[in-house]
């Protein structure tokens, strides 16, 4: 069972938490041999893996299906999994039967974009036991409204906005909330604010934890690079000169030799 009152202990010793995305058991498998403390199975993976241009397109039997493949090769960290775009705003049963899928997929909890309008959802989770997360600032289901992929908060009744919101999640019971693409001096002083944790990702440092998109971060596509992303492997590059090696020990014959071919 997770502890999240722990993490509001790490916030007050100042212990900075991490947070990956995973959405598959293959790369679940080595995120659990890590020292990343949380799991985040995004509805980044709509355009990750399934290459949709936005985060709408993730659907609950997706979300759903990377869910349980993750919590299959995860035992050892909190999952918490995206509510995908419209499921917390179609009514509270809705929201319940799609977070109910979730948990049952494997998650220890929930996370919701924004908060206008599905307030009442945020505490109907809360209050019937499902850890919420809450995600501010950038909130990709909104791209359409948002007009892009854009830093959010910039101007002074925008930071009043999230502030607030960010003010509300906590008395309604979030457990944590993300910071997405917000000017780091905004970041910081929600942080300050709130007693729960604050996890960035193009936040800036001055928050409690950090995230990254974990295909990001590994350099799967070294074209995408927002400021905020910094990339600790390249794996675009080892991949293709892999399979490059591969087709050319096809072609010249040296693959399989006898070692590899059975008797
Ligand atoms: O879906 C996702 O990957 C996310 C992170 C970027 C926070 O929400």
């Amino acid at each position: 069972m997770i502890s999240w009152q722990k993490y509001i202990a790490y916030k007050n010793e100042a212990r900075k938490i991490s947070m990956i995305t995973c959405y598959d058991a293959c790369l679940g498998r080595i995120v659990a041999q890590s020292e990343i403390d949380w799991v985040l199975v995004g509805d980044s993976v709509s355009m990750v893996l399934h290459g949709h241009a936005s985060t709408i397109m993730a659907t609950p039997e997706m979300m759903t299906l990377h869910t349980s493949a993750v919590a299959r090769s995860i035992k050892n960290k909190p999952i918490i999994a995206d509510m995908p775009f419209l499921s917390f705003r179609k009514g509270i049963p809705f929201a319940l039967d799609v977070a109910a899928q979730l948990m049952q997929a494997g998650a220890d909890a929930v996370k919701l974009e924004g908060l206008s309008g599905h307030e009442e959802v945020v505490s109907h989770l809360v209050e019937t036991g499902i850890p919420v997360m809450g995600h501010l600032g950038l909130t990709p289901q909104s791209v359409h409204q948002l007009g892009g992929h854009k830093v959010q908060g910039r101007l002074e009744a925008d930071s009043q906005k999230l502030l607030a919101d960010a003010l509300e999640l906590e008395k309604r019971g979030c457990f944590a909330l993300v910071l997405e693409c917000i000017p780091h001096a905004l970041a910081k002083e929600v942080s300050s604010k709130l007693s729960i944790p604050t996890i960035g990702i193009g936040a800036g440092p001055d928050v409690d934890g950090q995230v990254l998109v974990l295909h990001d971060m590994l350099g799967f596509d070294p074209s995408f690079k927002p400021k905020f992303l910094r990339h600790y492997a390249q794996l675009e590059g080892a991949s293709l000169e892999a399979l490059n090696h591969f087709a050319a020990d096809v072609r010249e014959r040296t693959f399989p030799n006898f070692e590899e071919s059975y008797l």
